[in-house]
């Protein structure tokens, strides 16, 4: 499928993004596991998050989806051994997570996913839940999981992965004695945020933080926010188009997930923050984010990485339009997201006539760029399709997406919502 997008006039009105989706995959999996039923307002019925309910129904969950906006779940008492392979479609967060429930259980499972997901690395967790006591084969999916009872663990991750942290600490939650994990830095906290709002002690915190074996959820309702991953896309179309104004309500604004912020405070863009509150242990607000000539070029590196992994797409785009030479290091992970989203990045940027430098462990992009419209191939990768439809929106003619029917793994109706905001 393909998106033609064309330069537009302005943007302008009120969106709300689409729900949280490392939120609404959570809520699913520690429904699973938690005791009694749970009940999940707004989850984000993407691709992705399909595939982990799928996949925990071929094990015995019970799910409704009641008008495509709430989902009432009922663990099964025993999960039982699946039939067939689960597949996780294009689903890094399915696999990683879920391999430390089935890890943790007298399970034989085989797990599988699409051509993008099945070049991703698996050791990473398959590496501490050998480590555990579980039999696991393949270092890149299908992955074959023989589980039953772990030991707990003290693991020192070598990346800064919250699918590394919750994929152990799930694990550990069954094990003998406490598990914990360190990581370089902090990735997005939502693991701990939603295990202490199901009632476990989460031990330590920050950057090291640990579970003890044994420890049991309870039933929760939870609404889920709209994701600061999707409204990126809007953030950086606010930003760059000439005239724009947008206001975007109901945002997920967990510290661990808002570097974004901390970059359009870095180029000095028009933006504010408000009505902030808890909701489920998770911060939310308001953001309002118009456009302004003359941004200032940004640098991401060290802990801010994690903080806004999956909006460097879209933030080279911004990028291209500040004032200077934007740089971009310590981002080694970008090369195993769903595309090696460097290459990626740096060839749909250099077809729309900006000059990009490659680095291993990132990029430097010279901005501004007066950008043309070109043939961008996203290789199926959600957020590489996205990030050029925004690009497209300040091009000189028009720009083609092929690959686009990824975007419906985290955002089924992207189309519609801009279109909506467009001013022709
Ligand atoms: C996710 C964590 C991130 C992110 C992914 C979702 C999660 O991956 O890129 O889209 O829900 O835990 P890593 O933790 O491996 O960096």
């Amino acid at each position: 499928m393909d998106i033609t997008v064309a330069r537009v006039a302005s943007l302008l009105g009120s969106i709300r993004p689409p729900s949280d989706k490392s939120l609404t995959h959570r809520s699913f999996l520690f429904g699973a596991i938690a005791e009694g039923e749970s009940v999940v307002r707004n989850p984000l019925l993407g691709e992705d998050c399909i595939s982990t309910l799928r996949c925990l129904a071929q094990m015995g969950l019970d799910y409704r989806i009641i008008d495509g906006s709430l989902v009432v779940i009922r663990p099964a008492p025993e999960w039982r051994q699946p039939v067939e392979p689960l597949d996780c479609g294009n689903s890094g967060t399915t696999m990683r997570l879920l391999s430390g429930l089935v890890a943790s259980r007298e399970l034989d499972v085989t797990m599988i996913g699409d051509a993008s997901l099945s070049r991703r690395p698996m050791k990473r967790i398959a590496a501490p839940l050998r480590l555990m006591g579980a039999t696991v084969e393949g270092d890149t999916p299908p992955l074959h999981i023989r589980g039953g009872q772990l030991s707990g663990i003290s693991y020192e991750s070598p990346v800064a992965s919250a699918q590394i942290k919750s994929c152990v600490l799930l694990a550990g939650l069954r094990a003998d004695g406490e598990t914990w994990v360190e990581e370089p830095s902090l990735s997005r906290d939502h693991t701990e945020r939603m295990l202490r709002g199901a009632g476990v002690d989460v031990l330590g915190g920050g950057t090291k933080v640990g579970v003890r074996g044994g420890s049991r959820l309870n039933g929760f309702e939870l609404t889920v926010p709209g994701d600061i991953s999707s409204a990126a896309f809007f953030m950086v179309g606010a930003a760059i188009v000439p005239g724009a104004r947008l206001d975007i309500n109901e945002l997920s604004l967990n510290p661990s997930r808002t570097g974004i912020l901390d970059v359009l405070l870095q180029c000095e863009a028009d933006f504010a923050v408000d009505n902030e509150r808890l909701d489920f242990g998770e911060p939310v607000g308001e953001m309002q984010i118009r456009f302004r000539s003359g941004l200032r070029p940004f640098r991401i590196e060290g802990a801010l990485v994690p903080r806004l992994i999956d909006e460097i797409p879209v933030l080279a785009v911004l990028a291209s339009q500040c004032d200077g030479v934007s740089e971009i290091r310590d981002a080694r992970e970008l090369r195993v997201k769903e595309s090696d989203r460097i290459e990626l990045v740096a060839l749909g940027l250099r077809a729309m006539g900006v000059r990009v430098e490659t680095f291993e462990d990132g990029m430097a992009i010279h901005g501004p760029a007066v950008l043309r419209g070109a043939e961008i191939d996203a290789h199926g990768d959600h957020r590489i399709a996205m990030a050029f439809a925004i690009a497209g929106l300040i091009a000189e003619g028009p720009t083609r997406v092929a690959g686009s029917e990824s975007i419906a793994t985290s955002f089924p109706g992207f189309e519609k919502e801009l279109e909506s905001i467009i001013v022709v």
